[in-house]
């Protein structure tokens, strides 16, 4: 087997700059540094991942645990923590914590066992347990599409990374009241969850701008699921004055509504208009297409990656929140004709 020592001598130099190439521990002359790759590459040489972090302290690993990892947003973004990560030369421990705050809390312990670098984390509605091992342990930690509401003068501050999610909402509602509509309808995700909670802002901002009034019977929960969402649908059809229009809030849910029209026998967008959060591959597809906001799944991804390793660089560093902007995919299921082109209209994003 191939050890540091036959680079060394390969490529003319000490093991220590060997060393120093793999573990970028101190600054190494170019020409240096290449005939040391050169070296490696020659000899066929895998560095030892396991005793060099033995030496740094650093596993260059980076946990993510994300819940409903087969949900197409939560792919995106995990498809973008990937190629940053991979980019930077991390590699990724993945867990799914199902949603569930007992096995959150048990993943990001198995995961910190193992010694990653950093976390990142799309937490639960309820991460109390999540927020206080990640702050005892001192667990350098990115937060993920849910934000966490930290007060100002309280202990541990993460990190964070999201969607904008109010303002597309209200755009979604806004473009349905300048069809006519006057009974829209939301079916709002899990209770506990910021999204859910800015969803519904948002949806509130939309009414009041277009002059409509707030009926809470228009606002039902579909718990973020194709389940929840077929009930909560059913409900809103059983109403003495049913809506007009839907704007669901999630893409799971958007599954949930349709199957539910279907079932009733309603058509989109002739006895319904639909709008929905979450632009998917085959929302294209469907006839009517769908109206929806695109999140930047794989933009949500990559920045945190980045942003938890500036945490690393710079422990110290205040926290940031970084909210990017989503797109319009104005399409044909809130009841417009057909458009010549689908154009991505962009949304605004903020950073604090
Ligand atoms: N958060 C934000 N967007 C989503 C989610 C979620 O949990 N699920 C599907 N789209």
């Amino acid at each position: 087997m191939t050890t540091m020592a036959d680079v060394a001598r390969s490529a003319g130099v000490s093991v220590a700059t060997v060393s120093h190439v793999l573990n970028g521990t101190r600054p190494v002359l170019p020409h240096t540094r290449q005939a040391v790759l050169d070296a490696m590459d020659a000899l066929g040489y895998t560095p030892n991942t396991l005793a060099r972090s033995l030496v740094t302290s650093r596993t260059r690993s980076i946990g993510l645990a994300v819940s409903a990892i087969s949900n197409p947003y939560f792919t995106e973004i995990l498809q973008g923590v990937e190629a940053a990560a991979v980019e930077e030369g991390y590699s990724l421990l993945i867990a799914d914590p199902h949603d569930d705050p007992l096995h959150e809390r048990k993943v990001v312990q198995l995961l910190h066992e193992r010694r990653v670098d950093g976390m990142i984390v799309a937490p639960s509605a309820n991460p109390r347990d999540l927020l206080a091992y990640l702050g005892r342990h001192k667990v350098p930690a990115v937060l993920l599409d849910r934000l966490v509401d930290f007060p100002a003068d309280g202990p541990a501050r993460f990190d964070q990374v999201c969607a904008e999610s109010a303002a597309p909402v209200s755009r979604l509602v806004t473009h349905l009241a300048g069809l006519g509509h006057r009974r829209i309808a939301l079916i709002a995700g899990r209770p506990g969850l910021s999204t859910t909670a800015e969803r519904i802002s948002g949806y509130g901002d939309g009414l009041a701008s277009a002059g409509l009034d707030h009926d809470e019977d228009l606002v039902v929960h579909g718990h973020s699921e194709s389940a929840g969402a077929e009930p909560a649908t059913a409900r809103l059809l059983a109403l003495a004055s049913p809506p007009t229009a839907l704007v669901t809030a999630n893409n799971a849910m958007t599954i949930g509504a349709l199957r539910a029209l279907r079932d009733h026998g309603l058509s989109v967008p002739g006895d319904m208009a639909l709008c929905c959060f979450d632009d998917f591959a085959w929302a294209d597809l469907f006839s009517p297409r769908l109206t929806a906001i695109a999140q930047p799944g794989k933009e949500i991804g990559a920045r945190a990656v980045r942003m938890l390793l500036d945490r690393l660089a710079a422990p110290e560093r205040a926290a940031r929140t970084v909210r990017l902007p989503c797109a319009f995919m104005h399409r044909t299921s809130c009841g417009c004709p057909e458009q010549p082109l689908t154009p991505r209209t962009p949304l605004e994003g903020t950073l604090s």
